[in-house]
């Protein structure tokens, strides 16, 4: 087999694992999970925490603040697939709220933005979106012991 075919059986190859991956899984979802956003750790953040979820997997956030508002927020994981999906998704909405606002995100807004997520991917959002808060409630609370 010459190398272009190989390069092309192995791509396909690839789909083909992407595709029985992501099965039961919405197109919005899929797009979410092939283009994840706010990868990474802010270095100089107001804001830094890691949370372990039931499942022994950890979302570290890191946050900054700017009057009240969500200027940047990054995260890293070592979840799984929906983790990073469902992080990815809770960290775009977040940036550019308020505080306030920022605390009101729910896991049913993940999940419904999801349109379903399944039972199995379920902790993963809420993972995300606890991951959140606790960020949030730090900050906070570090604002009012100053
Ligand atoms: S399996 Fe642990 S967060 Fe998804």
């Amino acid at each position: 087999m010459d190398k272009r075919r190989r390069a092309q059986k192995l791509d396909k190859i690839a789909r083909d694992i992407q595709e029985s991956i992501l099965e039961g899984y919405s197109e919005r979802f899929k797009n979410e999970f092939l283009s994840p956003q706010n990868i990474g750790k802010i270095e100089d953040a107001d804001c830094h925490v890691s949370i372990t979820g039931v499942c022994g997997d950890t979302i570290e956030m890191s946050l900054s603040i700017k009057n009240g508002r969500i200027s940047d927020i990054r995260f890293m994981t070592d979840g799984c697939g929906p983790t990073i999906t469902c992080a990815s998704y809770v960290t775009r909405i977040a940036k550019g709220k308020f505080i306030e606002e920022a605390l009101q995100i729910k896991f049913t807004d993940v999940e419904g933005y999801f349109q379903g997520l399944p039972e199995e991917s379920r902790h993963c959002a809420k993972l995300a979106v606890m991951t959140l808060k606790a960020a949030l409630e730090k900050y906070s609370a570090n604002q009012t012991n100053k």
